[in-house]
């Protein structure tokens, strides 16, 4: 079914993220990263300064973590912890480069007094792990096969009472599931097939048959990895035929630049992990 021309409703949020300002391509944890490419933090930061300026115009509410050196993928705040209706399942990091982020994130939630429950399992916050507050009552969908291990989706699902779809992401430029799949909002989502294997793209059409689905060059321009509120898209700006997909699904695409980031192997949600109070 298409719908055209659908009223979509804004829902306000609450989101962290943290500066770019210590943003380099000192490893190469994902196939987007290359060492040898020089990275300008100046430009990263006027870019991501713009995202944050998009989503306070836009009327969300943005907290800020503060960036650390030694600890250049700071800037991806989405992966530090997944947070549903208050509770916060804690990060732990599968790359020792970054395990230090998780302690960063877990104080800054204890410091806001929100309920933490830390992870004994490897998963990497809320870039392997979405939620849908109006499919089936609250659903969670979980990515395994590069970051987050199998064994911490039952535990998100101990931590959160939610149910938990596992979801096998099999290509190494989608290492993540919010590069290849986005909530656009409570209920449906939009995503790209070729990154998970043949069952979990069946269990996707089962669960989702009216989701907007991105094309290779979209998803490969990082079109997917989008922060919605419900109504406003805000996607990177490469991702063009994506946008044209959400607009006629009636969501107003707002696009944005981060190709700094895009070297770091993320974009706009990367950069934005969503706190559900
Ligand atoms: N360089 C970072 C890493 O490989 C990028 C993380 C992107 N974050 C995301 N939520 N997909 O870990």
């Amino acid at each position: 079914m298409v719908t055209v021309n659908q009223q979509r409703v804004l829902r306000k949020r609450t989101y962290l993220m943290c500066s770019p300002e210590r943003f380099a391509v000192e490893y190469a944890i994902n196939p987007w990263m290359d060492v040898t490419t020089p990275v300008d933090a100046e430009l990263a930061v006027r870019q991501w300064d713009r995202l944050r300026g998009t989503l306070v115009g836009l009327g969300h509410e943005v907290h800020l973590l503060t960036p650390e050196p030694g600890l250049p993928d700071m800037v991806f705040a989405a992966n530090g912890a997944f947070m549903v209706d208050g509770t916060v399942y804690g990060a732990r990091y599968k790359h020792e480069q970054r395990a230090a982020e998780a302690g960063l994130h877990r104080a800054f939630y204890e410091a806001q007094g929100w309920r933490f429950i830390a992870p004994g399992e490897t998963n990497e916050g809320e870039g392997d792990f979405a939620y849908l507050p109006e499919a089936h009552g609250g659903l969670i969908l979980a990515g395994h096969g590069f970051r987050t291990e199998l064994p911490a989706h039952a535990e998100a699902q101990e931590a959160l009472g939610r149910p938990v779809v596992s979801l096998h992401l099999v290509d190494p430029r989608f290492y993540h599931l919010d590069v290849a799949l986005a909530s656009i909002d409570d209920g449906n989502v939009a995503y790209y097939p070729g990154a998970f294997s043949a069952a979990s793209q069946q269990v996707l059409a089962q669960l989702f048959p009216d989701a907007v689905l991105a094309d290779d060059a979209d998803a490969l321009a990082f079109g997917l990895n989008l922060v919605s509120d419900g109504a406003n898209v805000v996607l990177n700006g490469a991702a063009t035929r994506l946008a044209g997909r959400l607009k006629a699904a009636g969501y107003t695409p707002v696009p944005v630049e981060l190709s700094e980031l895009k070297k770091g192997g993320g974009s706009v949600k990367c950069c934005v992990a969503e706190l559900r109070l």
